[in-house]
């Protein structure tokens, strides 16, 4: 079966990402990471990426009068790369409707709480704020709204007793890594079954 050709967007690390890559080597793996974009040059994952053979390019916000600019470039970058799936993996940018509504469907995100606790930021520390006994990891399709699209995967982590944002964060970025290929897997699955009928 052919591989749906899939575009991650980052902004940082990249640890997602890796894990992206490194499940999309799999023979029997639905989708394939053909290309990385950042939004920022100094993002750590286009190194990862580049010393991977995968095609990489910043598109510089601030290059870019409006949002609306900004995402068009992206949009046509993804569109020349014959992008089918759009996988954010930290990516730091609030989208346009317009780019929203042209990826419905074919754009999946990851965020670090159990949907729909804790949209936005700082979503650790605001668990343990709140004395919350499982946190998590979410993926879902992106909509409009922040951290609002419909669920694809969760997974749980128990909060520990002496627990920082720093240790439970890294014990749900260990889920993230197991869970963001599952879904990117499930949608790829999805969309060819369609396309296939
Ligand atoms: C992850 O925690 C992800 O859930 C959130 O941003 C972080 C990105 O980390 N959306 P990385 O760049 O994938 O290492």
């Amino acid at each position: 079966m052919k591989k749906a050709r899939v575009g991650v967007l980052i902004s940082g690390r990249g640890s997602n990402l890796k894990a992206l890559v490194e499940a999309a080597r799999g023979p029997d793996y639905p989708a394939e990471i053909v290309c990385v974009v950042s939004n920022r040059a100094d993002a750590a994952g286009l190194d990862f990426a580049a010393a991977n053979g995968i095609a990489i390019r910043v598109i510089d916000h601030k290059a870019y009068p409006t949002r609306e600019t900004f995402d068009q470039a992206l949009h046509d970058h993804l569109v020349s790369q014959k992008i089918e799936i759009v996988a954010l993996a930290g990516f730091m940018r609030i989208l346009s409707p317009a780019f929203v509504a042209a990826w419905a469907g074919r754009m999946l995100n990851i965020h670090p709480s159990l949907l729909p606790a804790y949209r936005g930021l700082d979503t650790h520390a605001r668990a343990l704020g709140d004395g919350a006994k499982v946190h998590g990891c979410t993926v879902h399709l992106v909509t409009e709204g922040l951290d609002e699209g419909p669920v694809l995967l969760r997974a749980e982590v128990p909060v520990l007793a002496g627990d920082t944002p720093e240790t439970l964060a890294a014990r749900v970025l260990k889920e993230e890594h197991r869970l963001y290929p599952r879904a990117l897997a499930m949608l790829a699955r999805q969309l060819q079954a369609k396309t296939s009928t």
